[in-house]
């Protein structure tokens, strides 16, 4: 059994093959963020036709490298959505016509349960019903399942994403793009409480997520002590800074999964998306699923972050009870259920 998957929602064109077990014969990656950094976030028109430039190279690299015959494939599984419908199209387009030439089965997967089902390939037994966050620079999702295949939303953010609050507030402060990992790497340097940031919540008693409220105090802070444009050279006061934000942002995931947990009584919690690399995040969510003694599953690094492989993964689930799609299916830009 072999599966291939494309995504293209966002920045990164990703191209990968499994098998049935989970193992990953080749997972191949082009990034953008040179081309995105100098504009401080995702262009979409440039993302779309940096996929257009790379599908076909980092296709014919992923089959090369997954030593396999075009025939050997058995079904192919593409992101059809949330992300930018102009980068969506490329991939679902592209796994069309692969699906007319090998004559095999085309399977369309939202990309924020592939995020979740990242875990399958390095973890083989995931408790059933778990509860999955979904941190990224385009989302903050909470879902709880109790079949992996059908997903009920409990949380989502109201206005930015966590990751996209990193990336702003990297930017007001010079330090390059994407943010999340920079600040991350300085905020490790220094305890947080250097200034206090307000830890949104919401006044309807709701578990759904707002990072704007933050990145505005930030802003207003740094204008109010004459810190805009940032100086340069002033190592002690970015590293205070990051890491009262990373405090404050991480303390707003933590409060929501806390509740969450205490409400839904999971039998696991699964972490994931591109701030699921984040160190602080990746240590209070330890704490706390041990102090509600359940298991957790964080992917590594490289799983965390947009890939194909976990695109693979829930196609192969969805293969598996039949869920098939045909050549009129399109892209999503915004979040759906299946
Ligand atoms: O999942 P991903 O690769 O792409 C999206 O679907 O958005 O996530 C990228 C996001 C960026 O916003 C980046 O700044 C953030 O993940 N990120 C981090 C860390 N590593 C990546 N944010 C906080 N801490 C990190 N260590
Ligand atoms: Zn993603």
């Amino acid at each position: 059994m072999l599966i291939i998957g494309i995504e293209t929602s966002c920045d990164d064109t990703a191209v990968a093959v499994i098998d049935g077990e989970y193992n990953i014969k080749a997972n191949i990656i082009s990034s953008q963020v040179k081309i995105h950094s100098k504009y401080g976030g995702v262009v979409p028109e440039l993302a779309s036709r940096e996929h257009l430039k790379n599908i076909l190279p980092v296709f014919n690299q992923c089959i090369k490298e997954a030593n396999i015959n075009l025939n050997d494939i058995d079904v192919i599984s593409v992101t059809k959505g949330p992300g930018l419908v102009i980068s969506l199209l490329v991939g679902l387009n592209f796994a069309k016509g692969l699906s007319i030439n090998i004559k095999k089965p085309l399977i369309t997967v939202n990309h924020l349960y592939a995020h979740l089902n990242s875990v399958f390939i390095e973890y083989k037994n995931i408790p059933l019903p778990y509860l999955g966050l979904v941190a990224s620079g385009g989302h903050t999702n909470l879902f709880y399942t109790e079949d992996n295949m059908n997903f009920n939303s409990i949380a989502r953010t109201r206005d930015d994403a966590i990751g996209e609050a990193y990336d702003k507030i990297a930017k007001l402060l010079n330090l390059g793009y994407p943010g999340g990992p920079i600040i991350d790497k300085l905020a490790q340097e220094c305890e947080p409480g250097y200034i206090n940031l307000p830890i949104a919540k919401m006044s309807d008693n709701s578990l759904d997520f707002s990072f704007s409220g933050l990145k505005t105090a930030f802003y207003y802070f740094l204008k109010k002590e004459h810190l805009i444009p940032f100086p340069e050279n002033n190592k002690s006061l970015l590293t205070a800074l990051a890491s009262s934000f990373q405090h404050a942002a991480i303390s707003i995931i933590i409060d929501r999964l806390e509740k969450a947990l205490s409400m839904l009584k999971p039998k696991c919690l699964i972490i994931s998306g591109g701030v699921a690399c984040n160190s602080l995040l990746r240590l209070k969510s330890i704490d706390i699923a041990s102090k509600f003694h359940i298991p957790i599953f964080i992917p590594k690094p490289s799983l965390c972050t947009d890939n194909a492989a976990m695109t693979a993964v829930i196609g192969y689930h969805k293969f598996k009870k039949k869920l098939f799609d045909n050549l009129s299916a399109d892209a999503e830009p915004t979040y759906y259920d299946y």
